[in-house]
């Protein structure tokens, strides 16, 4: 029988862990994720593996960052088959709180980071960043790893944990770790098994069409405006609902009128029921 991985259940188990590495002098990293894990989570904890001898994964589907209309008790939960992965991947410890650990009776406070927030994804579902930002908070606090891994295809959350811990002093360096995609493009996703076999094949013209975008606007640097809007048309064409395709800052997430400076091309746009979202470079000629 395979070797157990080790699960810490309460902050308590989690910090006497990860006390005794650091007495040790050993560096810990930590990889936050929700679970349904695939191969884009497995290359965070690649990047933690690479950079320190500890890895803790957390386990947790946070409800504090889904909408009431979302799908909070529908996202795929599989302990078992995420634990085996963890361990397959070299994780030694994973913190799997049950939600009464993470927010007991009582609890109410709420970490809002504004400008970063707002826009793109946090337009469409509010309050999603305060529930993010919360429970990342929390997690830094409890583990207190040196490193802690994002992963760049939810670059706007990534932004808003850089923002979380530089306005708050937490201590821990913020790692961003490139987006890990399917043969044809479409960014991996927890979501994706929500995807009918023709929704599935659909899928990759969103990343297809971030990258035909970004050329067009290197090409002409001017043309945002028209870029996305043509951008959007084709996405809604060939059968996606899109919430919004914009040119921002790569630092600041602030709007460009030109690609001027290095850029971050996002998008969201609707499949049917689900929702998938994707984000690339764009750096001027
Ligand atoms: P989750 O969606 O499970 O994602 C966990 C981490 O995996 C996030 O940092 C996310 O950006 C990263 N990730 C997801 N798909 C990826 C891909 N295709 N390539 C590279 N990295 C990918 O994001 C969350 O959970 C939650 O909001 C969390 C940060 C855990 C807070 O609850």
């Amino acid at each position: 029988m395979a070797r157990d991985i080790a699960v810490a259940r309460t902050v308590a188990g989690l910090r006497e862990a990860v006390g005794g590495w650091r007495a040790k002098g050993e560096r810990v990293g930590l990889v936050p994720t929700m679970g349904a894990l695939h191969r884009g989570h497995l290359a965070l904890v690649g990047a933690a593996r690479g950079q320190g001898e500890r890895v803790v994964a957390s386990l947790f589907v946070n409800p504090k960052q889904f909408g009431p209309r979302e799908d909070f008790a529908a996202y795929p939960r599989d302990e078992a088959t995420d634990l085996a992965k963890f361990r397959e991947a070299g994780v030694d410890l994973v913190f799997a709180p049950p939600v009464e650990e993470m927010y007991p009776p009582g609890f109410v406070s709420n970490i809002r980071i504004a400008g970063v927030s707002d826009g793109l994804e946090g337009a469409h579902r509010p309050g999603h960043f305060d529930g993010v930002a919360t429970v990342v908070a929390k997690l830094l606090l409890q583990c207190l790893p040196d490193a802690a891994f994002f992963g760049e295809k939810d670059y706007q959350q990534l932004m808003v944990v850089r923002r979380l811990v530089r306005d708050l002093d937490i201590p821990v360096r913020i790692e961003g770790v490139a987006t890990v995609r399917e043969p044809d493009g479409l960014a991996l996703s927890s979501r994706n098994v929500y995807l009918s076999p023709e929704e599935r094949r659909v899928a990759p013209r969103l990343h297809q069409v971030l990258t035909d975008t970004a050329a067009v606007l290197r090409e002409r640097p001017d043309s945002v405006a028209p870029a996305l809007a043509a951008g959007s048309a084709t996405l809604n064409g060939v059968g996606f609902v899109v919430d919004y395709l914009e040119l921002r800052d790569t630092a600041d997430l602030s709007p460009m009128s030109a690609l001027d400076r290095p850029g971050r091309l996002l998008a969201a746009a609707r499949l049917g029921h689900t929702r998938l979202i994707d984000n690339i470079a764009v750096i001027p000629r």
